[in-house]
């Protein structure tokens, strides 16, 4: 799922020596050839490792993970898409069976350690080793215990259902969202806010039992600790790559106290100051979304002038009777309009559209490929709003991503970084503007003047942006052995206190487990990708805008139709991972590193204003 970004891959034992040309119990000595010789110049590792043997390797490895790759999609989308005790334990086998290959031959190929390879060689044999989200220990049933830990606790939230007064039935994930999109009755927002919250409590020692795990597996493949692996995926050392995340919150900060001291004053005008605070953080369950990580529900309370609904289109889509295929089917417009292709006819028949009445499923949004070649789907319960519309362009990003690197060999499939993976879709979405709505008619007329449009994107992009933060600085920690179990909740809600200034309404206890109530906690999914995402999309988004002409605010700029545009997306898409997400960068924007003054210029605008509206306020928290 999300094209095995939240693989499940895990390790285990064997040293299988890799003789001249095939896997053998023992390595045996083989002379090198005179070119090898030369390659060979500079190795420390000494014995009979050889350019060639590396080669063999990679060609043996290659196709068998790629099966195996295959084969877990499959078992894992039955089960996402019809959760079962049965499906859950289908889809732990396969993942163990990925587990065991990846920590296996990830062990061998430290033969080629000291080895002088092709750069080519040397970069596969760097992504096998830190492709494992999921590592799991050498022994087997702890391994096979893991598998079952981490399906289980993505089952329970898939299956997670909030029962209160509020309701006579019990109510899904995607039913409550929409009362916290749009409900303005403080105690009932608490209410569906406390009780999905409830959904998390049974996973809390599964939880702790899980890092213990998977630790375990990491340490096995010579990392300290899980959270190490992901923060080794960057082209730098983790603790590069933690104060780049630093350094490009830095940048941002400003904006957001500005964005988050004025809404806080607009739910006090709504909520009052007994229930907002002066001074205080903002209560978590006054933001219109469960985790308070996009706030664009709140349009009615938040636009500055009095126009929110000039922007909104969910009255167009539904006026129109447009379905979820319909919405998928103006995301594939898009897409289409730059000279990408179509989606494949299998993608219409596969993907799982809407919530099935008949069955369990885990309706998180997510995109597939599972067959890393063309059969290409998406899993998500969609709703006719404009959340759904959005994320739609960002899952049909994955696919498209997936398909164009398609003809890399298999351990460059993927993004450059896992950051791209994200964005791709998020840039399409950043170009559905007032102007393109009305070109494809889901708005009357453009008219949405002023700062309304630029307000709605800073409820999405700006909001979300401490969020994208800290999940992972929590899990960084969980898994550092720096927060520990029994601190759980209190680290969680110190880390969205200091980053997003929002709250609990009422304290939240260690009997609690609140950030299984995300679901990329219990599906082990990492998060700062999404950080990452919000940042390079607007540094595309610059990009591509200056490449088609556009003159004026960078907010007002669709790349809508512009094939140029396409190409430079389609080349970027083609180098899979083949090549460090610098020069991927390069390729699309001219920029070699991540920075977060193209964010800061397309919301300048905005920024200016909200300073002065924010003039004699006592802002942060
Ligand atoms: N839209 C979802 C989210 O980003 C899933 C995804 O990444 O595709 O969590
Ligand atoms: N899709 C991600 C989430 O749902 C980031 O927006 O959290
Ligand atoms: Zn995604």
């Amino acid at each position: 799922m999300l094209a095995r970004l939240a693989r499940l891959l895990a390790g285990s034992t064997l040293i299988l020596g890799l003789g001249c040309g095939g896997p053998q119990q023992v390595p045996p000595e083989c002379p090198p050839t005179a070119t090898e010789r030369v390659e060979k110049k500079g190795a420390k590792t000494p014995g009979s490792a050889t350019v060639a043997d590396a080669e063999a390797f990679l060609k043996q490895v290659e196709p068998e993970l790629l099966e195996l790759w295959v084969a877990r999609e499959r078992a894992s989308w039955v089960k996402s898409t019809f959760i079962t005790h049965d499906t859950e334990l289908i889809a732990a086998k396969a993942d163990e069976a990925v587990m065991e290959a990846v920590a296996r031959r990830a062990a061998e190929a430290t033969r080629f350690d000291g080895l002088k390879l092709p750069a080519e060689l040397r970069r596969k044999l760097d992504l096998l080793k830190v492709s494992l989200s999921l590592p799991a220990p050498r022994d087997p049933k702890k391994r096979a215990e893991l598998a079952r830990i981490a399906n289980g606790m993505e089952s329970v939230y898939g299956r997670g259902k909030v029962c209160t007064k509020y309701s006579e039935k019990c109510l899904t994930l995607d039913e409550v969202s929409e009362i916290l999109a749009k409900s303005r009755n403080e105690p009932e927002l608490l209410a569906v806010w406390e009780g999905w919250h409830k959904i998390a409590v049974p996973m809390r020692g599964d939880y702790a039992r899980y890092v213990e795990l998977a630790n375990e597996g990491a340490r096995g493949l010579g990392f300290k600790n899980l959270g190490e692996i992901w923060k080794g995926r960057y082209d730098m050392s983790g603790d590069a790559f933690e104060a780049e995340v630093d350094r490009l919150w830095e940048q941002v900060r400003p904006l957001y106290q500005d964005l988050h001291c004025f809404a806080r004053s607009r739910l006090q005008a709504k909520y009052g100051k007994k229930k907002v605070k002066d001074g205080a953080p903002i209560p978590a369950h006054l933001l219109g979304n469960m985790w308070a990580q996009e706030w664009s529900n709140l349009m009615d309370l938040f636009a500055p002038g009095k126009d929110a609904a000039a922007v909104n289109f969910e009255g167009a889509l539904k006026e129109k009777g447009v379905d979820p295929v319909g919405m998928v089917k103006y995301g594939e417009g898009f897409f289409t309009s730059l000279g990408l292709t179509k989606l494949p006819k299998s993608f219409w028949e596969r993907s799982m559209f809407k919530r099935p009445m008949d069955r369990e499923v885990v309706c998180h949004a997510s995109a597939w490929d599972i067959d890393f070649e063309a059969d290409l789907r998406i899993k998500m319960c969609i709703k006719v709003n404009e959340e759904d519309f959005t994320t739609i362009h960002h899952e049909l990003g994955h696919n498209y991503y997936q398909y164009y690197y398609r003809h890399q060999p298999a351990l460059f499939r993927d993004s450059a970084n896992d950051g791209f993976h994200e964005a791709l879709g998020d840039v399409i979405a950043l170009s559905v503007t007032p102007s393109y709505l009305t070109k494809v008619g889901l708005l009357k007329k453009e008219g949405a003047p002023g700062l309304t449009p630029l307000m709605n994107r800073a409820l999405e992009k700006v909001a979300f942006l401490p969020f994208g933060l800290v999940v992972d600085k929590w899990r960084w920690d969980v898994f550092a052995g720096k927060t520990r179990p029994s601190d759980y909740n209190r680290a969680w809600w110190e880390l969205r206190r200091k980053y997003q200034g929002v709250a609990p309404q009422k304290a939240r206890g260690e009997e609690l487990f609140d950030p299984g109530a995300k679901y990329h906690v219990p599906a082990n999914v990492p998060y700062t990708r999404y950080f990452l995402a919000a940042i390079l999309q607007f540094q595309f988004h610059r990009a591509f805008c200056k490449l088609t002409g556009h003159k004026g605010p960078l907010h007002t700029c669709s790349i809508y139709q512009n094939k140029e545009v396409g190409k430079r997306i389609q080349a970027m898409m083609e180098l899979g991972q083949s090549r460090p997400w610098s020069e991927a960068l390069k390729a699309a924007t001219g920029e070699e590193k991540m920075d977060a003054s193209a964010i800061l210029a397309y919301f300048e605008p905005l920024h200016t204003w909200l300073r002065k509206e924010n003039r004699g306020k006592t802002c942060g928290w």
